[in-house]
């Protein structure tokens, strides 16, 4: 049975325990439908006063919502603030300054813990240091870190002098840092000499270098390096600093940069359907007031929660939930170095244990791969540990089957703890579809219903609103304050993909495709319907890895698609002609391996394809258009039933089905 199938027969329903549910923010269905119902009245009205209530403004705004330049909307326009001042000297002003914000985690285990008062000063000295190599406001900074107290601290120094940040996930090729440097126009770099993870040094100065070397990267002034390990690096004069004397003799104060709510916090890259990554542009109050609010309302975040995301900051999940949304609402939050196996599979639910975490956020991914882990051996099953700190588990970046929903439930959460699956993007900012822990009745595999102020629906493709039980194209009808702005230096290709013509300019488009359960109206997300794969949680063009594979001397034609895996949620299948024979046997296998680890060098080894196959050519219609549906049906390996009569070489099917 499908994902969607399954999640479709679907009956178990669990209610929110009692006790949670007298003590959360939004207490019961009915809480969560006034909030609803406040939004329908008076959009406008309801989304200033949480502006008001939750942001602590320089300047304070009057007009909630500009849409004169729909879909480049603007929301409290005229109000200025400062992102970094509301993270950190308002916890100071709040009788938080010694309480802890971060619980830092490195890999070896080695545990690190740093007050609101701490982390003020490092960011403060960090964002001086910053200012006194001419860096300013408006100027891009790349940041190309391991997961680390140095990481968030370097986010919310740019935040703090109003640049703007630009993170690249550290498990990127030097190809890809260079291509975002570019894009962005980056000033300055801040990477660090190598990231360890699993007990394994990678080197991360080395390739900032590479990237930098492959030319192009005029702007970028600057190279700032956390020294991490003591490894080897190469030192640029002029260019080079450790990260130590940027911050040497600088004062522990500084004044924030007051900037326009509007102001470019972030950019964050992330694939689209074409072969160029977009530069996802994110606000400044709209995005602060969307982490803000999903952390107390989706999280429900008290002040005595330990709160542990275990994303990466080089993806959104990161940005919105370890270096901005815990630290405005002045939580304790665990900050993680390293990787789920290592030293073995136990180690999520050891540091639960340890650091008595409340609220556990993590992917389908993780939860799957470690379901296998504990079922291998006994010793690192979830049973062994202490788990009663925990009092909320959340899932996030894919579907999360019945089964691991089960799982994750009984064994992690010891049916105690709801599970809130929130569906959200890098282009939203934030949780958009998710239950509310203290009010959500939850059924396994579906995201429930959308938040406040979120007017989510299923539409035809002349975007006429679908009756439940009908699957559809999912978008949201109104704009909220934490979607994206534009794409960075693109506005063109944001209006054509987010509000294209054929809904009018006026629907969001996320992408996805949905479902609503006929009795709840529950959504179910179906997955992509543009070329976009999620392998793992990470979001993946399917030209972007064709482009990287025609690249490589050896390559005709390549065309890649998804295919469904028990771990990984999709894996990457990619069909290849070369532009000699075709390779059969170890030859071709060989060339497979020379193929994957090009990819690895294109992109970053998450892009690497799981299987490749070649052919003499690909399955093409007449005109010449190449049939990815018939390459996913092949990829499942599952018989074409559908209709081939279009096909210019129907014998191609043959050869192409059989894995290499
Ligand atoms: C795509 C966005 C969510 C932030 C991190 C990933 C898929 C995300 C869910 C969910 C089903 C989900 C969608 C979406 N997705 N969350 N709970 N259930 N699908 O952000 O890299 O921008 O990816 O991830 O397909 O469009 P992203």
């Amino acid at each position: 049975m499908s994902e969607i199938e399954s999640a479709k027969q679907e009956t178990r329903i669990f209610n929110p325990p009692a006790e949670f549910a007298k003590n959360a923010t939004i207490s019961g269905m009915q809480a969560y439908q006034a909030l609803r119902a406040e939004a329908e009245r008076d959009y406008e009205g309801f989304w200033a006063r949480l502006a008001r209530e939750n942001i602590e403004w320089h300047k304070p705004f009057t007009t909630t919502l500009n849409e004169t330049e729909a879909p480049f909307y603007k929301w409290f326009e005229d109000g200025q603030l400062n992102v970094s001042y509301n993270c950190l000297d308002r916890n100071l002003k709040n009788g938080n300054a010694a309480k802890t914000a971060i619980i830092f985690e490195a890999d070896d285990g080695k545990v690190t813990k740093l007050t609101y008062q701490e982390l003020h000063g490092r960011v403060c000295q960090f964002a001086n240091g910053l200012k006194a190599l001419g860096i300013k406001k408006g100027d891009r900074v790349v940041i190309y870190m391991p997961m680390s107290i140095e990481g968030v601290v370097a986010m919310q120094a740019c935040a703090r002098i109003g640049a703007t940040h630009s993170v690249v996930f550290g498990g990127f090729s030097a190809k890809s840092l260079q291509e975002r440097i570019i894009d962005a126009g980056a000033v300055a770099l801040i990477t660090a000499d190598e990231q360890v993870r699993g007990g394994k040094q990678l080197p991360l100065k080395a390739i900032a270098d590479e990237a930098i070397d492959m030319g192009g990267c005029e702007a970028l002034k600057s190279v700032i390096v956390y020294k991490r390990t003591g490894g080897n690096v190469k030192f640029v004069e002029g260019r080079d600093l450790w990260m130590e004397d940027v911050v040497a003799n600088q004062p522990d104060q500084c004044e924030p940069e007051w900037v326009d709510a509007e102001h470019p916090l972030f950019i964050l890259y992330t694939s689209g359907s074409t072969g160029k990554p977009k530069g996802v542009q994110h606000s400044s109050a709209g995005y602060l007031l969307w982490t803000m609010l999903t952390m107390k309302w989706t999280f429900d975040l008290k002040p005595n929660d330990i709160f542990w995301c275990t994303a990466d900051i080089g993806w959104v999940t990161g940005h919105s939930y370890i270096t901005y949304g815990p630290l405005a609402v002045g939580a304790t939050e665990i900050v993680f170095e390293g990787v789920p196996t290592y030293p073995n599979a136990g180690r999520f639910w050891d540091m639960i244990a340890r650091h008595k975490a409340t609220i556990f956020y993590t992917a389908p991914t993780a939860i799957r791969s470690l379901i296998k882990a504990a079922d291998a051996d006994e010793k690192v099953h979830p049973k062994n540990y202490d788990l009663s700190s925990l009092r909320l588990l959340g899932s996030v970046g894919e579907p999360i089957n019945p089964e691991a929903w089960m799982w994750y439930y009984r064994n992690i959460g010891r049916e105690r703890c709801p599970i809130v699956d929130t569906f959200w993007q890098t282009e939203t900012g934030g949780h958009m579809i998710t239950p509310l822990p203290g009010a959500t009745p939850l059924v396994p595999g579906s995201c429930t219903l959308p938040l406040p102020g979120i007017m989510a629906a299923v539409v035809d493709e002349t975007g006429q609103d679908l009756p439940n039980g009908q699957g559809g194209i999912l978008v949201v009808k109104r704009p909220w304050p934490s979607m994206i702005r534009t794409i960075w230096g693109d506005p063109e290709r944001f209006k054509k993909s987010y509000f294209p013509d054929e809904f009018g300019n006026k629907l969001y488009l996320a992408g996805d495709g949905a479902i609503r359960n006929e009795q709840t109206g529950y959504f179910t997300i179906t997955g992509r319907i543009d070329d976009v794969l999620n392998v793992s949680g990470h979001r993946m063009g399917t030209m972007e890895i064709e482009s990287a594979l025609v690249a490589n001397p050896l390559v005709a034609e390549a065309a890649v698609v998804g295919k469904p895996d028990e771990t990984t949620g999709e894996s990457i299948c990619a069909f290849v002609v070369l532009k000699r024979s075709r390779p059969t046997g170890d030859e071709a296998k060989q060339i497979a391996k020379e193929l994957r680890d090009w990819v690895g060098k294109e992109i970053g080894p998450i892009a690497k394809p799981k299987e490749i196959r070649f052919g003499d050519n690909l399955p093409k219609t007449r005109s010449g258009k190449i049939m990815r549906r018939l390459l996913r049906v092949l990829a499942k390996g599952e018989e074409i039933t559908q209709d081939v009569s279009t096909l210019e070489n129907p014998a191609i099917l043959d050869q192409l089905k059989q894995a290499q």
